[in-house]
């Protein structure tokens, strides 16, 4: 087994081991009503058209799964996408009854096409990362990857946040130097490389609502969103 397979099972590992904790974490689970309303409103911000066929790439326990999901109507189709097996569990227990649209579950790794065989090339309306660019040991390939995924004028919405190396920390503090957008400096840290991908990026901004909500966190590891397309 190669490095970047071994640091893929560590963070694989580590995401199953955190699973059933995650959705009560300040800043992964939504802590009020409020906070879930702000996220709301940063998915409505986008316009999603409620008959999309919408892909989540490292859907984790459900927590924008269930948004996207609310948004979505019986004509929309939702992949949730993750290498945890633990998580997987989770989401498909969460979103029981919480969605009209179609609801298709992938396990496996985001660098790796195969996973996403149940997917037609250039079929994609739309794609959503929250919180897991941050985990791929080589993004641009991943980036390339949506770009096969999408249709022309489908877009790829990142939201994240600018952490630094502090917040990583046990045994999640080792994968720092493995993973390239660990600790994005800034916004264009992941605009940059998703230019290199072939995208354009349509807009990015920080999310003011969602960083209100979440107080010391939202003024330190400020949340925002990119959303761009395929050239
Ligand atoms: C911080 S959680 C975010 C979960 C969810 N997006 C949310 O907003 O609550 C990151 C998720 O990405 C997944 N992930 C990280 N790297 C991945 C990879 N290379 N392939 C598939 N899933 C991955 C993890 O297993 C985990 O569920």
């Amino acid at each position: 087994m190669n490095q970047v397979s071994v640091v893929a099972r560590k963070v694989k590992e580590l995401h199953d081991a955190s699973a059933p904790e995650y959705g009560s974490q300040k800043g992964h689970g939504f802590c009020s009503a409020e906070e879930r309303g702000a996220w709301m409103n940063v998915l409505k911000g986008l316009s999603i058209d409620k008959n999309s066929s919408c892909l989540e790439v490292g859907a984790g326990t459900g927590v924008l799964t269930e948004l996207l999901g609310a948004i979505l109507n019986r004509s929309g189709t939702l992949y949730a996408q993750d290498f945890s097996r633990e998580s997987i569990e989770l989401n498909r227990e969460h979103l029981t009854g919480k969605t009209e649209a179609t609801l298709k579950y992938l396990e496996g790794d985001a660098h790796d096409r195969g996973v996403f065989s149940p997917i037609e090339d250039h079929s994609l309306d739309l794609i959503v990362a929250r919180q897991s660019v941050v985990f791929f040991e080589d993004p641009i390939h991943v980036f390339k990857l949506w770009k096969g995924l999408l249709k022309a004028g489908g877009r790829a919405v990142i939201l994240d946040a600018l952490w630094d190396r502090f917040i990583w920390t046990g045994e999640w503090a080792g994968l720092v130097e493995s993973l390239p957008l660990s600790c994005p400096g800034s916004i264009r840290s992941m605009t940059y490389l998703m230019e290199q991908a072939g995208f354009s990026i349509e807009k990015s901004y920080f999310l003011d609502e969602v960083n209100d909500c979440l107080g010391d966190s939202g003024a330190r590891y400020p949340r925002f969103v990119i959303v761009a397309h395929p050239n």
